[in-house]
């Protein structure tokens, strides 16, 4: 399968390549760099053997972007593009709903001129807003309670009203739980500019002490140790659900959400003993007040995805852990992030 991945080069995009490659795809990333570096694209090709093919142009482009489809006989896209800071969203709303839900607009407007109707969306679990039950399933009610959330909200119900308009759509929004760790190589992963808001970069920042302590947001939840309760899942079983889901898609017309999750719930402190471990450092860490719109704890009902996709997460904390810190290691040697 040929495939197009806006945001390519970014953090899941980056995995997902490598994924797709190894597994006999063809790739083209598109992305306009504004959150990645152009070294990605080296890295990736030393990872599998030859670097990919790499546009630089942003997704509101259409013309390129359509033309992008047509030269490369793209079968498939997979749609990573898009701007995912959960702060900044409230602080520069209109910026996320251009980037986000126009670039989106902008993408199916040149998939239908080339006519390409295969798509995989980056969806996130934020879509479900505040549990009403857990273990999260894709039939729990959707809501969002930032600008953030609201555009991948958006995306959602139009993906859901252009495959009614038109069968020929097939379309997967894949909604994941919380990406973590980085490929086995040391030579992509997160690297988030400026203070990390996510737990694992930062704690892997405290670990190689660029950052001083971890604050922990709140220890008064209503879970086992207090501290928040994520679905953490290694970017890499992150990837190959790409793989699975795209291979899926072929037969599967309509739009359909799946969760991408392991099904296991870890706390902050568990978070930072495993890393601890990993890393083999001290993670000095302050209890500090919760932070404005966390939940107490967020994990994924993975049965659709192992039923319809036969896809399963198989790394676990330690894996993810390892890799992280392989990677905040590698990336202080060689200078690039
Ligand atoms: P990222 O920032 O590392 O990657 C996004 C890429 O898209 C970057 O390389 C950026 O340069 C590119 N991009 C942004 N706007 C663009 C535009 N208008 N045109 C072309 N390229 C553009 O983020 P990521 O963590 O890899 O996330 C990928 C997707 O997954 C995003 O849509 C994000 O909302 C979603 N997601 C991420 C997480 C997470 O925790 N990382 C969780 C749930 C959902
Ligand atoms: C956050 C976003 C979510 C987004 C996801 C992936 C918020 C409210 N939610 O999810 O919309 O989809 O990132 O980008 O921002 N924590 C600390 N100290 C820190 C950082 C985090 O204690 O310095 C805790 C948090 O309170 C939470 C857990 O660690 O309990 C995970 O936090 P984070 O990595 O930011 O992910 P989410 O909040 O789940």
């Amino acid at each position: 399968m040929n495939v197009l991945l806006t945001g390519g080069m970014g953090y899941i995009g980056s995995h997902t390549a490598v994924a797709l490659l190894q597994a006999g795809h063809r790739v083209v990333l598109y992305d306009n760099l504004c959150n990645s570096d152009a070294g990605v694209l080296g890295c990736i090709g030393q990872i599998v053997g030859k670097a990919p093919l790499f546009i630089q142009a942003d997704v509101r482009d259409t013309q390129t972007l359509s033309d992008a489809l047509t030269r490369h006989e793209i079968d498939a896209v997979a749609h990573f593009a898009g701007l995912k800071a959960v702060g900044e969203s409230a602080q520069k709303p209109l910026a996320y709903y251009a980037n986000n839900v126009e670039g989106t607009v902008s993408l199916l407007e040149a998939m239908t001129r080339a006519g390409v109707c295969s798509l995989a969306f980056s969806g996130s679990a934020t879509v479900y807003g505040e549990p009403r039950y857990l273990p999260l399933d894709e039939a729990h009610p959707l809501s969002a309670t930032n600008p953030y959330g609201r555009t991948k909200l958006h995306i959602e119900e139009m993906l859901r009203d252009l495959s009614v308009s038109d069968p020929c759509w097939r379309i997967v929004c894949l909604r994941y739980f919380n990406p973590a760790g980085a490929h086995e190589s040391g030579l992509i992963g997160e690297s988030p500019s400026g203070i990390p808001n996510n737990l694992l970069p930062y704690v892997a920042r405290v670990a190689a002490g660029e950052l001083p302590s971890l604050s922990v947001f709140g220890d008064d939840y209503p879970t086992p140790d207090g501290t928040g309760v994520r679905d953490y899942i290694h970017v890499m079983d992150l990837a190959e659900g790409h793989v699975a889901a795209l291979d899926w898609l072929g037969g599967h017309p309509g739009c359909h959400a799946i969760n991408l999750g392991t099904g296991q719930g870890y706390s902050v402190l568990e978070m930072v003993e495993a890393f601890a471990k990993a890393s083999e450092r001290a993670i000095p860490y302050q209890i500090a007040p919760r932070r404005a719109g966390d939940v107490a704890a967020c994990y994924a009902d993975p049965g659709k995805a192992l039923r319809e996709l036969g896809w399963q997460a198989r790394r676990g904390l330690a894996d993810m852990c390892a890799s992280a810190w392989n990677f905040q290691r590698r990336s202080r040697e060689t200078g690039f992030r």
